[in-house]
């Protein structure tokens, strides 16, 4: 099968994820249905224009036979996207295992675990060699389409060791990584047994990103403390070799909400649920069902609060959405029954033949219905306990602009950095305070709302998708001309 055909000739953008914007599955013989990925990165990447773009990632499913993997290349190459194959072992080791067990944990605090079944270290000696493998695999892949003057922008923690596999193969290539979790401090980074060889890979590349200036900083001296090297105001300085690194915080599309919002069948549905739901307040919460998102402890905090405050009882509901994410994964699954149970709990308690407190959905939603769920909704609960950025707050903003609905938000996620001012910010490991925020939140003036979304309205208009992507690739483009006049003197 042959690769994409690029629109335009000249230079292209070429982004390497894990994950391909969509994702397949199998329909019938030769046959694939692709659905839109879940996550940030997905859906601020997807807001960008005005690049001739190629992505190159995982499908999403095993590695498939001969004859389907070509019929998926090739209906994956009508969106510009060239599939990474990986069976299902390395499917396990490296996804599973190495990103989503050990480095996603950690980059969101959560501390290495202990395998109960082999040794930890034997366990991840396999996660890591499947982790290198993987990255191999997609060096691979990316060398047959790259051409000389293409950028390459590697996104997120799976494809740490990508810069330098990719320089080593092409020193004058202009590759940029991008991390969408937070860097943490250093002193939780320096656990990680393979932390060296992480880091080393990563500074190869011209440009390093992150969302927040603290993430930037937590790197820079995980590069001093551990490796030694040099940090200075402008990155990570290795025997006069100057790796660039710097804060981009990610924004998205808030043109796409407001024409989405126009559309007759997106209204119809914002008649019909706001009928539905009359004479209620509403609350919401859209997360991927991971821990980081801190969903048992939004629970929780309702649950206090319709136990503290019994006259809301039958005139607040909370509609949580939780996509699922990471099946295989067994934190995740334990996190779903724990989530039941707590809804189960709190519905049987506080809830009437005629009320239903917590509308709980382990789906995902197309983007259409997130936009009137979004619109009708009164309260936006997004109480990450970590999290890189959190776009959902913005799409939150971005559908607010009638009805001024409060954003309560965590002061651990990354958007509490720029929507600060404008939401209710709130600690969610404190159950009381943020019980104490959905009764502020439920209660708030108009013009209080109406003043805080303005704020926040402000800044996700100015502080776009497009913003972030023309800034990084020009930053990247920029340095690299540098590097390269270096090299000649
Ligand atoms: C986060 C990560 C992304 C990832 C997304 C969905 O946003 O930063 O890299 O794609 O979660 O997770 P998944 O494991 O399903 O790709």
């Amino acid at each position: 099968p042959s690769p994409p055909a690029p629109e335009e000739e000249g230079p292209r953008l070429i982004v390497v994820a894990n994950r391909l914007p969509v994702s397949a599955g199998y329909a019938s013989e030769g046959k694939w249905t692709l659905q839109l990925s879940a996550g940030g990165l997905v859906s601020a990447l997807g807001g960008v224009q005005g690049f001739n773009t190629m992505w190159v990632g995982w499908p999403g499913i095993f590695l498939p036979a001969g004859r389907e993997r070509d019929a998926l290349t090739q209906t994956l190459a009508a969106k510009s996207c060239v599939p990474v194959f990986l069976d299902a072992k390395t499917v396990d080791l490296y996804y599973n295992g190495f990103c989503n067990s050990v480095l996603w944990s950690l980059f969101h605090y959560v501390p290495l675990q202990t395998d109960s079944r082999l040794s930890e270290t034997r366990t991840l000696q396999f996660q890591w060699a499947a982790y290198q493998e993987a990255n191999r695999r997609f060096a691979d892949v990316l060398m047959r389409h790259y051409r000389v003057g293409d950028v390459v922008w590697v996104q997120d923690y799976h494809l740490m060791m990508l810069p330098a596999l990719l320089k080593a193969k092409s020193v004058d290539m202009k590759v940029g990584w991008f991390l969408h979790t937070p860097f943490p401090s250093s002193e939780i980074y320096r656990a990680l047994p393979v932390r060296e060889e992480l880091l080393r890979a990563v500074l190869k590349a011209d440009l390093i990103g992150f969302h927040t200036y603290d993430y930037a900083r937590h790197f820079v001296s995980a590069c001093t403390r551990i490796l030694g090297l040099e940090g200075t105001p402008d990155g990570v300085e290795d025997n006069g070799v100057l790796t660039r690194v710097a804060a981009f915080p990610i924004g998205m599309d808030p043109s796409s909400f407001a024409t989405a919002l126009k559309r007759s069948d997106v209204r119809n549905n914002i008649a019909q649920l706001k009928k539905r739901f009359a004479g209620r307040k509403v609350m919401l919460g859209v997360d991927r069902l991971d821990m980081i998102k801190g969903i048992p402890q939004k629970l929780l905090a309702f649950e206090k609060f319709l136990d503290e405050h019994p006259e809301w009882c039958d005139k607040v509901l909370l509609v949580q959405i939780a996509v699922p994410s990471r099946v295989e994964v067994p934190e995740y699954q334990q996190l779903r029954s724990m989530t039941h149970e707590i809804v189960g709990r709190i519905n049987g308690h506080y809830g009437s033949l005629t009320h239903v407190p917590i509308h709980h959905l382990d789906r995902h939603m197309t983007f259409h219905e997130l936009c009137a769920l979004y619109a009708i909704t009164d309260v936006a609960l997004v109480t990450s306990l970590r999290d890189g950025m959190n776009l959902v707050s913005y799409e939150y903003v971005a559908c607010q602009a009638a009805n001024a609905g409060v954003l309560v938000l965590s002061e651990f996620a990354g958007a509490a950095q720029s929507l600060g001012a404008g939401a209710i910010l709130v600690n969610p490991w404190n159950i009381n305070d943020m019980a104490a925020a959905i009764r502020n939140a439920l209660t708030m003036s108009e013009t209080e709302r109406r003043q805080r979304h303005r704020q926040n309205y402000m800044h996700i208009t100015a502080h776009t998708s497009q913003v972030w992507a023309d800034t990084f690739i020009s930053e990247l483009n920029d340095t690299h001309v540098e590097a390269e006049l270096r090299t000649k003197h």
